[in-house]
């Protein structure tokens, strides 16, 4: 990486930011009206506002300028190349090459994976079309009615909330996810359905996972002591890296459909962790979701980086943690069927960007990912917005809405959504002063000593960041295109970093402790070695228990 100078260009932009912070968002509205031709880009129907941020067009030509220091044009380049950008583990980081085209040539290690890619795709296509048109039944003959995908993590949110997402176009079997080791989350979901017409889907990259492997194990139960043990392999499918674990399992082979290790398990949905989201749009609309992706790879890929969406929605994101200091982004959908956005968010970021060490194994010179959390509007509205108004934290919003839905026998509800996301964005930039605060309360017929005394619980200090992404309609091809947009934006923000956004050990510790208290819970070993606050709580367990 190119590092001449790039503390000192850290120090300017925390300048820089704190003097745009200083100046306004208001205020610089009332100066340049022509604020939002020049503080937009757009990639066909999708669009990214960030005119509403504290920041000016030479603050941007900076920020820019960063990224050419910091190497993202080389990180990126490496990327599409297939090097092993994933230092820690070694590995490639190319789920780029799960939404190109054969003839896109992506490689890595010098093996080209196109047809490799292409080939699990085309046995996902049949499995799911053999589902949908009822040609594969279930062990009595039954047609499928219902998918259960198995996983978590990144095998279970990317499916989760693309199916959601593409809700007007699920037309085949009906889909739930279980992911929570928690038996109520499996119970619940057996209890809706008939196992003569379940297919279950253990999604597990590693096909370790404890969690997994334990509702794979309890849905196992459920066909063989309804159906019998040789119904099982009939109600079954599995997608995994771990082929040899899969077989162990005991599903047949032509039930399984694999991915690599160049696949993070959080950029997945791309791959055979898609395959519920096959199962109910069908495998024409989820090339349309891949298309939309492939879109945005070649936009990120070419485009220069001023008009590029990824990297302007990589450097505002950047801006706002590192130069302006914010700890927080929320992430705000004016649409119902991005649901689970946030929460497949956090983990797109968090989990790659929540890293204190950079790629030279030194604390990183800067703060790095946000704390990533949201709910859709306007929904949110009403809950948490009042601190996002008139909290003591300022936190960056990141609203996004479809200009249309897919009911237009009920455009009114989408008139008011629209209205209430502009109306949002613009009351956290625009605020209301004391002095109209005071007028608002006079015009209302208070007197003046109820105005005086009522006023600063109204004023709003504004100037509250927020972007726009703004989009025609939530379609397959504009839904994977969103998807990509972010993934992109979490490398742009990583690289910027300097951290390696691929490897997630962070998790580990967590694993391997519940794995070694789990026979302390169950009273098979005693609590030694463990620390007295979680002694103390399962000597408490234990009577409870009894
Ligand atoms: O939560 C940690 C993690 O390793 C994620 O990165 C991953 O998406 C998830 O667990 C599930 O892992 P697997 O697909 O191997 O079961």
């Amino acid at each position: 990486m190119p590092e001449t100078g790039l503390n000192d260009g850290f120090a300017a932009m925390r300048q820089r930011g704190a003097a745009a912070k200083a100046e306004g968002i208001r205020e610089r509205f009332a100066k340049e009206p022509q604020r939002f031709e020049t503080m937009h880009v757009r990639l066909g129907d999708m669009l990214l506002d960030i005119s509403k941020c504290a920041l000016g067009r030479d603050d941007l030509d900076a920020l820019v300028e960063l990224a050419r220091k910091a190497g993202v044009e080389e990180k990126r380049d490496a990327m599409f190349a297939g090097a092993p950008i994933n230092a820690t583990e070694g590995r490639a980081v190319l789920h780029v090459a799960l939404r190109a085209l054969p003839e896109d040539g992506f490689a890595t290690g010098g093996k080209p994976v196109g047809a490799e890619v292409e080939d699990v795709l085309a046995r996902m296509s049949a499995f799911a079309s053999a589902i949908r048109s009822g040609e594969i039944r279930g062990s009595t003959g039954k047609v499928i009615t219902d998918v259960v995908n198995i996983g978590i993590g990144g095998s279970d949110l990317g499916p989760v909330m693309t199916v959601l997402a593409l809700a007007p176009y699920h037309d085949g079997p009906r889909a739930h996810f279980v992911s929570n080791v928690d038996g109520a989350h499996i119970h619940d979901t057996l209890k809706l359905l008939d196992p003569e017409t379940s297919l279950f889907i253990v999604a597990s990259k590693t096909f370790t996972t404890i969690e997994t492997m334990t509702n794979a194990a309890t849905a196992r139960r459920f066909i063989a002591e309804r159906l019998g043990e040789a119904a099982v392999n009939a109600h079954f499918a599995a997608v995994s890296t771990a082929l040899d674990k899969v077989a162990a399992f005991g599903i047949d082979e032509a039930r399984v459909f694999g991915f690599w290790d160049w696949v993070g398990g959080r950029y997945s949905v791309w791959s055979a962790i898609g395959l519920p989201v096959m199962l109910a749009i069908g495998p024409a609309r989820f090339r349309e979701f891949l298309a939309g992706a492939r879109e945005m790879d070649r936009h990120f890929r070419h485009a220069p980086l001023a008009e590029n969406l990824p990297v302007i929605l990589g450097l505002v994101g950047w801006w706002h943690r590192v130069a302006q200091g914010y700890p927080a982004r929320a992430i705000l959908p004016y649409d119902q069927r991005l649901l689970r956005l946030p929460a497949y968010l956090q983990q797109l970021d968090m989990e790659s960007n929540g890293k204190h060490v950079g790629l030279d194994g030194e604390p990183t010179r800067t703060v790095t990912g946000p704390l990533v959390w949201g709910e859709p509007g306007t929904n949110g509205q009403h809950a948490f917005y009042q601190l996002l108004h008139q909290g003591t934290d300022v936190i960056p919003c990141e609203f996004m809405v479809g200009a249309n839905s897919h009911e237009p026998a009920l455009k009114h509800h989408q008139d008011l959504l629209l209205a209430n996301c502009l109306a949002q964005a613009e009351a956290l930039m625009r605020g209301r002063t004391l002095e109209e605060a005071r007028k608002q309360i006079l015009d209302k017929g208070a007197d003046a000593a109820e105005a005086e005394r009522i006023a600063p619980h109204r004023e709003f200090a504004g100037n509250r960041p927020s972007i726009m992404i703004l989009y025609k309609l939530l379609d397959p091809a504009t839904f994977g295109r969103l998807v990509a947009l972010y993934e992109h934006r979490v490398f742009v923000e990583g690289a910027l970093f300097g951290i390696n956004s691929y490897d997630q050990w962070g998790v580990e510790l967590g694993k391997e402790l519940a794995t070694s208290l789990l026979s302390v819970v169950t009273g098979e070993t005693g609590t030694q070695g463990h620390d007295g606050s979680t002694a103390g709580l399962v000597e408490v367990i234990r009577h409870m228990r009894t």
